[in-house]
């Protein structure tokens, strides 16, 4: 199996990504979740990315804390859209595992300079400000590196946070440059990719019918993150932004889009955090992402819920 390291800050669709890892060890063996201040403050992200492991029956699974702030500004949180715990919907027990001594940062440090080259991937579904630390702190894990496989950023879909950008990359656009220019080879889930992956309500129904814990579960959650896009968008459903992230590793052939040129805005009061994605190559920068715009979304759901299914 693929050896992976999810950074993340559970939000409802950050808990459905990390379930559709733990459903496939097969392809996916889950070295640790990492998390981080994004959707709402560490403690709770921390605390909900163990609920989660718990859910999916998998209390051994390593959770680490890490970066309480982004690198040079203010944290800005998404309780408007995930609820006052991050993960509202369904009512998780609190959970007995505990969470690991060691910093998120040094775990993943620690891990890339032990494992062989180029031999794990990292999987953030938040802000970027663990991944940035780690390199900053450790440049010599970058190279070693074998895939960053991240949600953030938007193109034609432009912004969710702010007219110009998409959460994860507004949170912390220091962090996201230092991410996008370390030359470690990326894949990119934008919202151009995201707002296609939309639960409709056969989608949900499909969910519940499984009838277990975890799709209940998902169904819940899925549910109350819905109310924020129909409202604010008139969406079909809720986008899954981040399971895009983990079902690429599953099933990369579903997804299509272009390897180019991708600068986060880090200066502009206006467009802080814009992902200045050179899609039509009108410029000579070298590319440095494989920036995904579409996927099968009938195979993405299936997928999902046939995995869901074995939890
Ligand atoms: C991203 O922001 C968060 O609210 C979601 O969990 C997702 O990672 C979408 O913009
Ligand atoms: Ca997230």
């Amino acid at each position: 199996p693929r050896k992976i390291i999810i950074d993340t800050d559970p939000g409802q669709d950050d808990a459905v990504a990390i379930l559709l890892a733990l459903a496939s060890p097969q392809e996916i063996e889950v070295l640790g979740l990492t998390c981080v201040a994004g959707n709402v403050p560490l403690a709770l992200t921390a605390l909900n990315a163990r609920k989660v492991c718990e859910l999916a029956g998998k209390p051994e699974v390593k959770v680490f804390a890490g970066c309480d702030r982004p690198l040079g500004r203010a944290l800005v949180t998404a309780e408007h859209v995930h609820g006052k715990t991050g993960l509202d919907g369904p009512d998780l027990p609190v959970p007995q595992m505990p969470l690991q001594d060691q910093h998120a940062v040094d775990f993943i440090i620690d891990t890339l300079r032990a494992a062989p080259p180029k031999t794990v991937t990292l999987c953030p579904l938040g802000p970027l400000t663990n991944i940035a630390m780690a390199f900053e702190k450790a440049p010599d894990i970058v190279e070693r590196v074998q895939e960053i496989v991240l949600m953030g950023g938007a193109y034609f879909e432009v912004g969710n946070i702010t007219p110009a950008a998409e959460f994860n990359i507004y949170v912390d656009p220091q962090a996201a440059h230092i991410v996008f220019s370390s030359g470690a080879p990326l894949v990119v889930m934008p919202l151009d990719v995201t707002h296609k992956a939309l639960v409709t309500t056969p989608r949900n129904e499909a969910f519940r019918a499984l009838g277990t814990p975890a799709g209940v579960a998902v169904a819940q959650m899925t549910d109350f993150f819905e109310r924020f896009d129909k409202e604010k968008y008139g969406s079909a459903g809720a986008p899954l932004h981040d399971p895009c992230v983990t079902a690429y590793l599953l099933a990369p052939e579903i997804f299509s889009g272009r390897h180019i040129n991708v600068e986060i805005e880090t200066a502009s009061e206006l467009t802080l955090g814009m992902t200045v994605a050179d899609w039509w190559r009108v410029t000579d920068r070298a590319p440095n992402a494989l920036f995904i715009g579409d996927l099968d979304a009938d195979a993405f759901f299936s997928l999902l819920t046939e995995r869901l299914a074995r939890l």
